[in-house]
């Protein structure tokens, strides 16, 4: 597979470079030790045309392709995860999917804005029974007029609370299992619709998480995205996408804490000279850099063959699977060469790691991406 990036894609890649370290990184200690979400921030990303990188200019997006996607992703998450799973829940899970499955109405109302910036989107899938298992949706919608009346819980939804626009999966038929299942459209502010406290969680602190209430929620039929019966697969195809976003999210915690520990080895002295001088330093850099490198070429794999319209689905499971994990050890190992200066804020490398953990978990466990990858051999 030939990585020379075109013009476009290295030009993309250097302003989300560019912004990151200039309008990202200033606040990012703080929003983590605050826990406060990058309202500002996100506003400049939408302006700049992160939020919506790979809609088409025609419904408000950027229009570029994948590769690009994951460029930016990896620079913005480098420098702030949290920015990076925002940006990746509205590109990968919300803009894409309305984007291929949205009647035209709801790409008018909805995609516009959310492909934009001024409007931020959410992805609910997982239910307090329903995370890995992804069928067992208890969530009921039941038809009553030109409406659907949801009731049900969701739980772990990024942007859950700051997001404008939610796509909530939901059982419209439970005698058909995962063919009875169906996607909606619900907008902030619906009665009967309410999110839960903010989640107070290991890592990405300045982004929300928390849980949703479907109280007799009504939302109307023509809020369904694709069609009654396709929620499942809509959601299946979706996150599809949504691992090479969070692949691209891993990719950039594993660089930082790879740049932070090169940085660092040079500077630190121990036992008469920099500790980069000793081979057990040495092997630890070297084996961060390979995790990296090997993780982004899995991950820019997935992007191309999405861009070339071919199946992606085995390729962004190992990419995720990969990148996650490479994120996790490199974290590790980034607070181990620190030694007692990675365990405190100042040397930002304990953030990586907490920041790293989740990418093993969210859009797919790793154990799922296994699943998905081992079912993909043997179909
Ligand atoms: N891509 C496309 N279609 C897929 C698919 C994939 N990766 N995996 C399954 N499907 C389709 C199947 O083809 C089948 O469709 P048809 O009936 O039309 O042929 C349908 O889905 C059912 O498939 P299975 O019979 O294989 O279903 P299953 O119950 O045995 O297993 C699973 C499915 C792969 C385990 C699935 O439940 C899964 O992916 N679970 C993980 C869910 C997940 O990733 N959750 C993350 C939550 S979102 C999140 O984290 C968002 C956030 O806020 C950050």
């Amino acid at each position: 597979m030939n990585f020379a990036f075109t013009e476009d894609q290295l030009m993309v890649q250097e302003a989300a470079r560019e912004f990151a370290e200039k309008e990202i990184a200033p606040t990012a200690v703080e929003r983590d030790i605050q826990c406060s979400f990058p309202y500002e921030i996100i506003k400049k990303m939408g302006e700049l045309g992160f939020m919506g990188m790979m809609v088409s200019p025609d419904y408000g997006g950027a229009g570029y392709d994948t590769v690009s996607y994951v460029l930016a992703m990896m620079e913005i998450s480098k420098v702030d995860a949290s920015c990076g799973v925002i940006m990746s829940v509205n590109n990968s899970l919300v803009c894409w999917g309305l984007e291929q499955y949205a009647s035209e109405h709801i790409k008018q109302k909805y995609l516009l804005p959310l492909a934009q910036g001024t409007k931020l989107g959410a992805f609910a899938l997982s239910e307090p029974e329903a995370g890995s298992d992804a069928t067992n949706q208890r969530t009921y919608a039941e038809k009553d007029g030109d409406h659907y009346v949801l009731n049900g819980i969701k739980n772990w939804i990024t942007n859950g609370i700051s997001a404008d626009y939610f796509l909530v999966v939901a059982q419209t038929d439970k005698e058909k299992a995962h063919k009875g299942i169906t996607t909606f459209l619900v907008e902030k502010g619906t009665p009967g619709f309410e999110h839960g406290k903010k989640e107070d969680k290991l890592g990405i602190h300045s982004s929300d998480t928390c849980s949703l209430t479907f109280s007799n929620c009504r939302v109307p039929v023509e809020n369904i995205i694709w069609e009654e019966g396709k929620g499942f697969n809509f959601a299946m195809n979706t996150l599809n996408g949504g691992r090479i976003g969070i692949a691209s999210q891993a990719l950039g915690i594993a660089l930082a804490s790879l740049e932070a520990s090169v940085k660092y080895a040079k500077q630190r002295k121990s036992f008469g000279t920099e500790i980069a001088n000793h081979q057990a330093i040495q092997f630890k850099l070297a084996d961060m850099s390979v995790r990296f490198e090997a993780a982004k070429a899995l991950t820019l794999q997935a992007a191309a063959l999405k861009d070339a319209h071919k199946s992606y689905v085995k390729e962004s499971a190992m990419a995720k699977l990969y990148a996650s994990k490479a994120a996790v050890e490199n974290a590790l190992e980034a607070v181990q060469i620190h030694g007692g200066y990675g365990y405190v804020r100042e040397y930002l490398v304990e953030r990586y790691l907490r920041d790293a953990k989740i990418t093993e978990i969210y859009e797919g466990t790793s154990e799922i991406q296994k699943m998905v990858i081992a079912r993909s051999l043997l179909q």
